[in-house]
């Protein structure tokens, strides 16, 4: 088993290994790997391990930097976190942890905060601090460890990259969703909303030079905007099946 940094060729895997790893997860979006990629895009993938076994890659560990209310700066956040299913339970987790918090150490990082399940973080020195709270989260998931020194008291706030889907993007998204329903769908190119979730492959070009919305992938994206797409497709094929309204809009 080998722990390494991340390599250019290393991208597609991880990506895969994310939403494999997070597949099945109640409590994930199914958006980990947009945020690896976010947090790539935007330099602040500080840490970025893989787990290689004979040559193929099945695990990955992110850090990225985090701001603290009072000022307090070199702490970091810890996550997203992925073993490929099969891989589970071998200790290739606690090993990528391990590795990380080492790392994190020699570049002089004060801290580690996480959102996450404590029972699997304790056995790292992550706590629960009362001082130290994440807007938003239960208390009870929001765990930290200190690397040198003392917990700061405040806010944490992880990078924009973990606020999955941006404003920005939502009102993008739902514009293409009326757009699709209504119109086939029209695209503002320059809308830097569209560019990013064309990036992200919600959108693709079809053939025809249209784009096409991938409902699998908002789907997964954001499940919140899934039950818009759902309802106002329902609504769409009511409103399609009278005929009046087919003759208006068809
Ligand atoms: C969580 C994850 C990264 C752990 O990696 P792993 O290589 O499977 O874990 P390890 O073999 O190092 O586990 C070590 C210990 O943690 C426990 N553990 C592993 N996953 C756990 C979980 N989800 N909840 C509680 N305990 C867990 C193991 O039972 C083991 O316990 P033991 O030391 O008492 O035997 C991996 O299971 C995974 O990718 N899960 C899906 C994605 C995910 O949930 N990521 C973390 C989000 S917070």
């Amino acid at each position: 088993m080998i722990i390494r940094h991340e390599k250019p060729s290393d991208i597609e895997t991880i990506t895969e290994v994310t939403k494999m790893a997070f597949k099945d997860k109640p409590i994930s979006q199914q958006i980990d790997h947009f945020i690896i990629s976010d947090l790539r895009a935007a330099d602040a993938l500080t840490i970025s391990l893989v787990t290689e076994i004979d040559g193929q890659v099945v695990g990955h560990i992110a850090f990225s930097p985090v701001t603290i209310s009072d000022g307090t700066t070199n702490w970091y956040g810890l996550g997203p976190v992925s073993v490929l299913p099969e891989f589970q339970g071998c200790r290739i987790g606690t090993t990528m942890v391990n590795n990380g918090l080492n790392i994190l150490k020699s570049m002089n990082g004060k801290g580690c905060a996480l959102i996450g399940l404590p029972i699997y973080y304790y056995r790292f020195g992550f706590i629960n601090y009362p001082q130290l709270i994440h807007e938003g989260v239960p208390q009870e998931i929001f765990v930290v460890k200190s690397l040198f020194g003392e917990v700061p008291t405040g806010t944490v706030e992880f990078h924009q990259a973990f606020k999955q889907l941006s404003l920005i993007e939502k009102d993008a998204i739902a514009d293409v969703i009326i757009d699709f329903e209504i119109a086939g769908v029209k695209i503002d190119k320059e809308n830097e909303g569209i560019e990013s979730v064309i990036e992200k492959g919600i959108l693709s070009e079809m053939p025809n030079g249209k784009f096409m919305l991938q409902p699998s992938a908002l789907a997964e994206y954001d499940s919140y905007f899934g039950k818009v797409a759902q309802f106002r497709a329902t609504e769409m094929s009511r409103v399609h099946k009278n005929p009046i309204m087919k003759a208006i809009n068809c």
